[in-house]
């Protein structure tokens, strides 16, 4: 390693041993709780749970003494007493307080001669508990059996923020063993959240067992995959009910969800006389991703007996006050060329498909209210009139939620931006989740109250595996517990930071295979001076970074440095001594107009920047993630642009990478037009360019457009980029605006 090296290195460590304290962090032994409590006082001296310890407990609490008494037998050589009976020390009572401020507060106290906890109702004592849990060591978790176990004497009191704290798991596009289920009840419960959102139904699955359409679960459940394997299952009546009672020993509300109108073509697939088309309609289990037009008939009354036939058995699975029935992404498509629809929009006196979602909606509602229930929809079900006493849960963005606010409603919390686990590290990480804040800065304060909460949602198009799924929650679910948990005043990133790292002996004990905070580091380049650098940059303060440029074998300290030659660069990232990820990797092209200056005539799409009015010429290549930050997006609109390259130069050819998934409505242009010029003034021809793709092929890939033609005298390039300009009309986004991505002008 150079000096150099050496040097950064001790910076980098620098930095991160000088982290801020935080008043509540006054500590006198290592208490970490995630969330943070609301008021922690410290004392001295340690409570030891051994073989004479006896749990007392009110009647109401028994249950909670009883689960308290499971979770210490796991790690203990023996096995504690539970009564109702007084005892003078060596205790842990757990008993009923009114007085506290909510009915999900509590307070534990820890003294040498006995641990106390007080809670205004069993919900409080179980949070209590589990705050016991967390102060307990790593080697607890492991269930190794102690004769002894000591936690650090302490007063906590504390409750939470919001009612609704809240977590959806998508079950449909990739199914979970009930294990796995069961698995993460608990971890909700020792984050402190209390709602498991659970996503039962979907175009590629059903996974609920419903008795009186069995071939929801011999059809609905089942899908052919594209290589002709089947995929699916459903969780039987017995199963659900079983992680029901789980859940409920843990005060977690499991609240299913059935998808309608929308989202339903495995349903549709069982029962086509439910879609539009009717009976004869040939309808299959969707084996993609994205949002498909079969969607259940507004028209027809049999569809809403079938639904409420199927809310009826749902709901004597859930107890849950709530039942989300969906209502996001439903294409109209199907509304607007169906005689039943339309007879129904006529004789409602509706004046389009958006009311008549509202009428479907609202009938679903009703009988949802006349069985007590309250129903819950995504945002959309604020389009065309809002049912009268639904939830709404936002996701697209914050706005669906002010709305509902602003009408008196209450909702849910679960934007795009900032509580996606589906969304990959780059987009959202630990610190952007963290610093996730449910009540809208522009919500008048008379109307916070309606926010009643927020979730963190699973979706698991690409989460294959109980791995996958561990990496893609954890940590990230822990931070939104401590966002919806613990008021602003406690919360400090950093703080959190520490604490998260004391709880993975614990995940890993759990089984929880958690994954990265933060995309380890970013490569990137910029220009200076006319001069164009590579360096690499760490995302987190305790993260070391090594680097490798090319093929040279050296492994070079993180700087920046001038490009020129192409190349890969890698980076290696560390956590102490262990590698931290995997390597990151950046391809550079170096070529004549890197540096050089780019006149837009079209403009980019604010979405899709990269690197800005540099992005074409800083020498990066994008790679087959869109998301990436190399492409450059035009969004149904042509790029043009003409490139300077400062002074004559004799050039050899153009080349310009375009990416399609068409998708994601992603497209490879129509063609390239290239034209060149000595002076700006006077343009010659020097090539046009079709892509040999179609803009039918499905999947993600890269296809080089290129002119190559020797030019002795060249300093001006002009690109005209042609966009398919809409969504052709075999697609089911047809008419939508296309998209141009584009990575760099590449010019030899
Ligand atoms: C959603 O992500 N479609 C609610
Ligand atoms: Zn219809």
């Amino acid at each position: 390693m150079s000096p150099k090296a050496i040097y950064f290195f001790t910076l980098l460590f620098l930095a991160c041993s000088c982290q801020p304290t935080d008043s509540v962090h006054q500590k006198t032994a290592p208490v970490n709780l995630i969330p943070q409590a609301q008021q922690i006082d410290f004392s001295e001296g340690y409570f030891q749970i051994d073989a004479a310890t006896i749990i007392l407990s009110s009647p109401s609490f028994q249950a909670e003494a009883n689960y308290l008494k499971k979770l210490l037998a796991t790690s203990s050589t023996f096995e504690i007493k539970t009564n109702t009976e007084q005892a003078t020390k060596n205790f842990i009572q757990l008993k009923e307080d009114p007085n506290l401020p909510s009915k999900e507060a509590y307070r534990l106290n820890i003294q040498p001669t006995h641990i106390e906890i007080s809670a205004a109702t069993a919900n409080g004592a179980m949070h209590a508990v589990q705050s016991l849990r967390q102060l307990l060591p790593a080697s607890f978790h492991q269930q190794e059996k102690r004769a002894t176990w000591q936690i650090p004497c302490l007063d906590i009191n504390d409750h939470p923020r919001f009612q609704h704290r809240g977590m959806l798991l998508d079950v449909c596009r990739h199914f979970f063993d009930k294990q796995v289920i069961f698995k993460y009840i608990d971890l909700l419960a020792y984050y402190k959240m209390n709602v498991l959102h659970f996503h039962l139904t979907e175009d590629q699955g059903w996974r609920i067992e419903i008795e009186k359409y069995p071939k929801l679960n011999t059809i609905a459940a089942w899908r052919t995959e594209a290589d002709g394997s089947r995929y699916g299952g459903f969780y039987t009546k017995a199963d659900l009910k079983e992680m029901v009672a789980y859940a409920k020993e843990r005060h977690i509300t499991i609240i299913p969800e059935i998808e309608l109108p929308g989202h339903a073509q495995a349903a549709l697939a069982a029962y086509p006389a439910f879609s539009c088309a009717g009976e004869t309609a040939k309808i299959e289990v969707v084996n993609d991703w994205g949002v498909f037009k079969e969607i259940y008939c507004a028209g027809n009354d049999d569809t809403f007996q079938f639904l409420e036939d199927v809310l009826t058995e749902v709901m004597e699975i859930f107890p849950s006050e709530y039942i989300h029935i969906g209502g996001d992404e439903a294409p109209k498509f199907r509304w607007e060329n169906c005689k039943k629809c339309q007879r129904r929009i006529k004789a409602e006196g509706l004046h389009d498909t958006h009311e008549l979602q509202n009428y479907f909606i609202t009938r679903i509602e009703k009988f949802l209210n006349a069985n007590g229930r309250k129903l819950i929809g995504w945002d959309e079900i604020l389009e065309g009139g809002l049912a009268e006493n639904a939830t709404v849960q936002s996701w697209r963005g914050m706005q669906g939620g002010i709305n509902a606010a602003n009408a008196g409603h209450q909702a849910i919390m679960s934007p795009t931006s900032h509580c996606y686990l589906d969304y990959s590290l780059d987009m959202i990480d630990l610190k952007k989740i963290y610093n996730f804040d449910p009540i809208p800065s522009d919500l008048d304060t008379a109307k916070h109250k309606f926010i009643i909460g927020g979730e963190c949602n699973m979706w698991t198009e690409h989460v294959p595996d109980e791995a996958t799924l561990d990496a893609r929650i954890n940590p990230r679910m822990q931070a939104l517990a401590e966002v919806l948990w613990t008021y602003p005043q406690e919360r400090n990133f950093q703080d959190f930071y520490q604490r998260i790292q004391t709880h993975y002996p614990a995940l890993k004990a759990f089984k929880v295979a958690y994954g990265l905070e933060a995309v380890p580091a970013k490569i990137n380049s910029k220009i200076e001076n006319g001069q164009l650098t590579v360096f690499a940059e760490s995302n987190l303060a305790d993260l070391t970074l090594s680097a490798k440029w090319a093929n040279e074998k050296e492994f070079q300290a993180v700087q920046a440095f001038p490009l020129q030659t192409s190349g890969e660069y890698q980076v290696q990232a560390k956590k102490g001594t262990e590698r931290y990820g995997e390597v990151i990797s950046q391809q550079f092209e170096a070529h004549l107009a890197l540096a050089k200056t780019v006149e837009y005539q079209t403009d980019y799409n604010d979405w899709y920047p990269a690197n800005g009015k540099q992005a074409l010429v800083d020498g990066k290549i994008a790679s087959l993630n869109f998301r990436d930050r190399n492409w450059q997006g035009f969004y149904g609109n042509d790029a043009i642009q003409i490139v300077d390259l400062g002074k004559i130069e004799k050039i050899n050819s153009v080349a310009i990478n375009f990416y399609q998934y068409n998708n994601a409505w992603i497209f490879l242009p129509q063609r390239l037009y290239v034209q060149v010029s000595k002076d700006g003034k006077k343009w010659q021809d020097y090539g046009i360019v079709l892509p040999n793709a179609r803009a039918q092929q499905r999947g993600k890939f890269i296809e080089q457009l290129k002119v190559e033609r020797p030019m002795p005298e060249i300093q001006f390039i002009k690109v005209e980029i042609e966009n398919v300009g809409k969504v052709p009309a075999w697609h089911e986004a047809a008419g939508s605006d296309a998209w141009i991505f584009m990575d760099e002008i590449i010019v030899k």
